[in-house]
């Protein structure tokens, strides 16, 4: 099938990429000439594990390609995917400007049926606005007959296994409402169905909704087990143990339930602020998700917090080397970052940094600018030497068994602040080293 996807991010590159890898035409379209070329050129202009093989391996084959032609996007796939943008507008609400951008330029240029197909997380009643927007272009040039379905196909993969969740989706929500687009939509991930029908079909409002459930109800068990942490550490209570405590229950479950210094990301934050607007907007408070909120900007401050009592407010003069920029491992995603906040609310006190983080030093420094306060280690090791404690931000898979010599060494006294609970606290401490982790005794 000829596939074109809008948006060549995280989400619209992943799809593109997957989509050609069983045997469809793709051709992926973005406005930033910059992706473009970086992709044209045989890169990938983010960090996603197994990411670049295959959307090499698909332009090799011929399957892949990309543009900034508007109107060859617009006339090439039947179907036609927006995985563009939605960032929070000032009032918490998701801003729609790129979506319907993108309606607008399919509206423009399509030239016969066309399934437009909203993968970006967007509120309920988007479609209808992406509908309107494609009717009105059509209308303009005076094309009003040719006709379009508007389906709302939201998308759950992770940064960092994007491709497997791409590749073996749990499910995969299609909000439809006319036969053609239900079979269109069906035919197409038909190859990732897996033995058993991973297709859940309803209609366009409530799959629109279910993106941000899911997302909310993540995010509700990460504000949770963070304020039940804070919680312990006054009690004397370990919240590991806790964890284990109520995770083994089936109908509590393992997933989600690490306390830690705050979610961050495109997603979480950005999502729930939507949803929270959406609800203000229809005369419902989501009292829950506002709880959820507010957790969660405290808990990116309580690594800061914990230094401030073990250092001091004022830490001018004071050197810090922080492990992990990203919000989370394997990826250079840095957006609402906890490490943003860190690293400012350490700024702002009058403390240098030196961080270290396996992929995203390269999205810092475009984030940071020429900030000199932040350096940059080539090495975890490197990022110690006459700092006053080691901040770990981001669980990265080679910070699990750190060499606690060259800390001891290298830090000007051992301290580490673990905002994700990546060591034994017992054993830790049994190396002589000062550790503070999260809701830990
Ligand atoms: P992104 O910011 O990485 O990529 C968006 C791309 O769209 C950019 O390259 C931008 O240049 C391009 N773009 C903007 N306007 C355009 C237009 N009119 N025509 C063509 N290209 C245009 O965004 P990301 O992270 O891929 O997210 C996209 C959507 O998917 C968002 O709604 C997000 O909430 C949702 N989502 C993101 C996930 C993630 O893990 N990043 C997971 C699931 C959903």
């Amino acid at each position: 099938m000829k596939v074109t996807v809008i948006g060549t991010g995280y989400v619209g590159l992943v799809s593109g990429a997957c989509l050609a890898d069983v045997g469809n035409d793709v051709l992926c379209l973005d406005v930033d000439p910059a992706k473009v070329k970086i992709l044209e050129d045989g890169g990938i202009p983010i960090h996603e594990p197994g990411l670049l093989e295959i959307v090499r391996r698909n332009v090799e084959a011929g399957r892949l390609s990309f543009t900034t032609d508007i109107d060859k996007a617009a006339k090439w796939g039947v179907i036609q995917f927006i995985a563009v943008g939605t960032p929070p507008d000032e009032d918490g609400s998701a801003d729609l400007k790129y979506v319907l951008a993108a309606a607008r330029n399919i509206g423009k240029h399509m030239d016969g049926y066309r399934v437009i197909v909203d993968k970006s997380t967007v509120p309920v009643g988007t479609a209808d606005k992406v509908r309107a927007a494609v009717a009105e272009e059509l209308a303009n040039r005076g094309s009003a007959a040719i006709e379009f379905s508007v389906v709302s196909n939201p998308e759950f993969l992770k940064e960092g296994a994007a491709i497997e969740d791409f590749m073996r989706p749990d499910r995969i929500v299609v909000g439809a409402e006319d036969a053609q687009a239900i079979d269109l939509m069906r035919q197409l991930y038909a190859p990732f169905q897996r033995n058993h029908d991973r297709l859940v079909f309803m209609d366009v409002r409530s799959a629109e909704l279910t993106k941000y459930a899911a997302n909310a109800m993540l995010a509700t068990r990460i504000s949770f087990m963070n304020e039940l942490a804070n919680l312990a550490e006054t009690l004397g209570a370990d919240i590991e143990l806790v964890r284990q405590g109520i995770g083994s229950d089936p109908r509590i479950g393992w997933h989600f339930l690490y306390a830690g210094c705050g979610y961050g990301g495109s997603c979480f934050p950005k999502d729930v602020k939507a949803l929270i607007r959406t609800g203000s907007e229809h005369g419902h408070e989501l009292k829950l998700l506002g709880a959820v909120e507010a957790a969660n900007e405290v808990q990116k401050h309580v690594l800061v917090d914990k230094i401030v009592r073990r250092f001091g407010e004022d830490l001018t003069g004071r050197h810090f080397a922080l492990w992990g920029l990203a919000f989370k491992p394997n990826t250079d995603d840095m957006r609402d970052a906890p490490s943003r906040v860190i690293i400012h609310e350490l700024f702002k006190r009058g403390a240098t940094v030196a961080a270290y983080d396996p992929v995203a030093m390269q999205e810092a420094e475009r984030i940071f600018g020429d900030e000199s306060r932040l350096s940059y280690a080539g090495r975890p090791k490197s990022a110690l030497d006459n700092a006053d404690a080691l901040v770990i931000v981001t669980e990265w898979k080679e910070f699990r068994s750190p060499d606690f010599e060259a800390i001891k060494s290298r830090l000007k006294q051992p301290v580490i602040f673990d905002g994700r609970n990546m060591y034994d606290p017992a054993l830790i401490r049994g190396e002589g080293i000062e550790y503070f982790g999260i809701g830990r005794v």
